[in-house]
């Protein structure tokens, strides 16, 4: 037997297993890279987090992956080389990050890597007859496992797609084993450069789903990436809080067909991106409007979809604990105008439930991966909502 296979064998049927999780989304701001102890799988999954760092991209890796990020015509070449590159760059702060935790690479078990979102396309973003959902990360696993000497599972959403869904959001299946609570109504609120939520009925059952709600960071990023060269994002909202969102604006960034379509239903700055804004501005003539201002209407627009899809999937204001997690919620401002709109529901962030917030969706990655190779939890999945009962992730063997 490949010794490799041999390993893996032995691996899915520890008692434990160190995971590390890598997430990296939409704001391309870092590597979140969450070294977690997994034991079981499925709803009898425990997860400790014992080491976790966001390695942030410096400007050159910036530039070079927004060269190709979420742009409908790229230079191919470039697309072809940064597949390894992006996964050699990944290895490298995983080797670094393991050097300077005292932990040898091959007490690692897995490693599950998201990849670097490069173009999410579903059905309803591209329309062509004849195509179907589709989506694409790059940072190969085969490069992550050869550089890192870890088993490296990655490229998971393909499976989501092949199996029926959109490939996003994947975040409902570790929510739902993580933070499931009988008897809890919870919901899981994601805020990164698009914004998604998991409801979590304490019955259980059918109710349960997990959807994207459009906007969360990526816009105002954008904006501020333009307006302010060298800034990439809004930090505690420092611009938009010095403004005064402006209503016809508002108005017209809400009128897309994507948030009227039907849960579940995913998207990306494919979409919501400075075209989108600036239609929007032509629309409502407010193409002078000051950068302030405009932030201010665009943390608003993010708010307002958040608050509008939660209050959609609960059918009324409810007395339901929220569990937050993501750059997001750091930006004061949007956590007030959520808040400030959802005065039933009690907001706290994943740190009560022992997850550190920036850290959940790596983590829920190496939950993904642990189902992987250990999980037989079909049964736990809701095939109407999004939460497709398959495993997924590709593996990599490092030999
Ligand atoms: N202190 C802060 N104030 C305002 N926004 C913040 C703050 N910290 C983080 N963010 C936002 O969070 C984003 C990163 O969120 P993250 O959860 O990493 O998203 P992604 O999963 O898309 O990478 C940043 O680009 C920024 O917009
Ligand atoms: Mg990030």
């Amino acid at each position: 037997m490949n010794p490799a296979i041999a390993r893996l064998y032995t691996i899915a049927q520890q008692t434990h297993r160190l995971i590390i999780g890598l997430m990296s989304g939409t704001s391309v701001d870092g590597l979140d890279v969450a070294l977690c102890r997994i034991s079981g799988h499925g709803f009898a999954t425990t997860l400790e987090l014992l080491q976790f760092e966001t390695v942030a991209y410096d400007a050159g890796f910036k530039a070079e992956i927004q060269s190709v990020f979420s742009k409908k015509q790229v230079d191919l070449e470039k697309l072809t080389l940064l597949n390894p590159w992006v996964a050699c760059r990944h290895a490298a702060i995983i080797n670094d990050c393991l050097l300077r935790w005292g932990i040898p690479n091959n007490s690692v078990d897995i490693i599950a890597s998201h990849g670097q979102t490069i173009y999410h396309a579903p059905k309803s973003l591209h329309h062509l007859p004849g195509f179907g959902n589709a989506t694409l990360q790059i940072g190969d696993g085969d490069h992550l496992a050869m550089a890192t000497g870890i088993t490296t599972i990655s490229d998971f959403r393909q499976k989501h797609i092949a199996a029926g869904g959109e490939g996003a959001p994947l975040a409902g299946y570790g929510d739902l084993l993580l933070f499931g609570k009988p008897g809890e109504d919870r919901v899981l609120l994601n805020i990164g450069g698009i914004a998604n939520f998991t409801y979590l009925p304490g019955t259980g059952g059918e109710q349960l789903f997990c959807s994207d709600t459009g906007p969360g960071n990526t816009i105002m990023d954008a904006y501020i990436q333009q307006q302010f060269p060298g800034q990439y994002y809004d930090k505690d909202a420092t611009v938009a809080g010095t403004g005064t969102a402006n209503e016809a604006l508002l108005t017209e960034l809400k009128d897309n067909a994507f948030f009227g379509a039907a849960f579940p239903k995913t998207t990306g700055p494919e979409l919501f991106n400075l075209s989108y804004l600036n239609e929007a501005k032509g629309r409502s003539n407010t193409t002078t409007l000051s950068a302030a201002d405009t932030m201010a209407t665009l943390c608003r627009f993010s708010a307002d979809t958040i608050v509008q899809a939660m209050l959609r999937c609960f059918g009324e204001q409810k007395k339901l604990r929220v569990y937050s997690s993501g750059g997001g919620m750091h930006n004061p401002l949007l956590m007030t105008y959520i808040k400030t709109q959802l005065p039933l529901l009690e907001f706290e962030t994943t740190d009560v439930l022992h997850i550190n917030p920036d850290a959940k969706e790596a983590v829920l990655f190496a939950i993904l991966a642990n189902e992987c190779i250990c999980g037989n939890s079909t049964e736990t999945r809701n095939s109407n909502k999004g939460l497709i009962g398959v495993q997924m992730g590709k593996i990599s063997l490092p030999a």
